[in-house]
């Protein structure tokens, strides 16, 4: 079984935005978590869309996605957790109590705030998990990427042949996920904030799934002014 996990459990500090979390701004009318699951809907091979959301904006999130998306039957809104890993392991917890959690049960991961995820890489996030039992959406890094140690001088200049850029979504199977994540020490679970980096420390295959570079993700307000100009362009 294939389930959708729309992460939207964080509150968008770096945006500035004390009223609401950044997944409910609006962006060419409609708030962009709506952008989001709209996208997973129109995907016919999820089983269920799990939307994990602060506690508190459970009902808003219910309201505002039952006005735009006209069947509401394959999508469920629960709180997320403290943390990202945390949050996703809510989803997976669902899925669990659900009876649905068994070897080859596949979830797709996807921050809330990427409105412009298309059907394609949803797909190939689905066949590549499927096969692999985990992938990251991923594109070439287009600009030359500079590592120093102590954000003064430069350490490493590595080759941008070898260099992508991280997206969402991450793919997994679930249930190798979450057994993944619980063999890791407190320590660890702060340091592994991305959950393909679990899979690589493990050892464990993660499949490159092409992204696209408009699959931004909304983080400072500046980035809202691209989305708008990016929809612009898609009418
Ligand atoms: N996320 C989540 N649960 C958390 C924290 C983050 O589901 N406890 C989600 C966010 O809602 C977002 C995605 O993970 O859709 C990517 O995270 P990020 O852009 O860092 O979102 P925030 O944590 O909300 O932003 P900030 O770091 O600026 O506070």
């Amino acid at each position: 079984m294939i389930y959708g996990a729309v992460l939207a459990g964080g509150v968008g500090k770096r945006m500035g935005n004390a009223e609401k979390p950044k997944q409910f701004l609006t962006i060419g009318g409609k708030p962009i978590i709506v952008h989001t699951v709209e996208k997973f809907a129109l995907c016919t091979e999820f089983e269920k869309i799990i939307v994990l959301t602060p506690a508190k904006w459970i009902a808003h999130t219910r309201n505002i996605l039952s006005k735009n998306i006209p069947d509401m039957s394959r999508i469920e809104v629960i709180a997320g957790g403290d943390t990202r890993n945390e949050t996703l392991m809510n989803a997976i917890n669902f899925i669990d109590e659900e009876g649905n959690l068994d070897d080859d049960t596949i979830i797709v991961t996807h921050d809330a705030v990427r409105p412009f995820v298309t059907y394609r890489i949803l797909r190939d996030n689905i066949e590549a998990a499927g096969r692999v039992g985990a992938c990251d959406t991923a594109f070439p890094a287009t600009d030359t990427i500079v590592r120093s140690e102590d954000g003064k001088i430069v350490t490493e200049i590595p080759d941008r042949s070898q260099l992508w850029q991280g997206q969402t979504p991450q793919s997994f199977k679930a249930k190798k996920l979450r057994a993944l994540y619980q063999s890791l020490t407190d320590e660890e679970k702060d340091i592994l904030t991305d959950a393909a980096k679990i899979f690589v420390m493990k050892g464990e295959d993660v499949e490159i799934v092409r992204g696209e570079s408009f699959n931004l993700k909304i983080t400072y307000p500046y980035d809202i002014k691209v989305a708008e100009t990016i929809l612009k362009g898609d009418e």
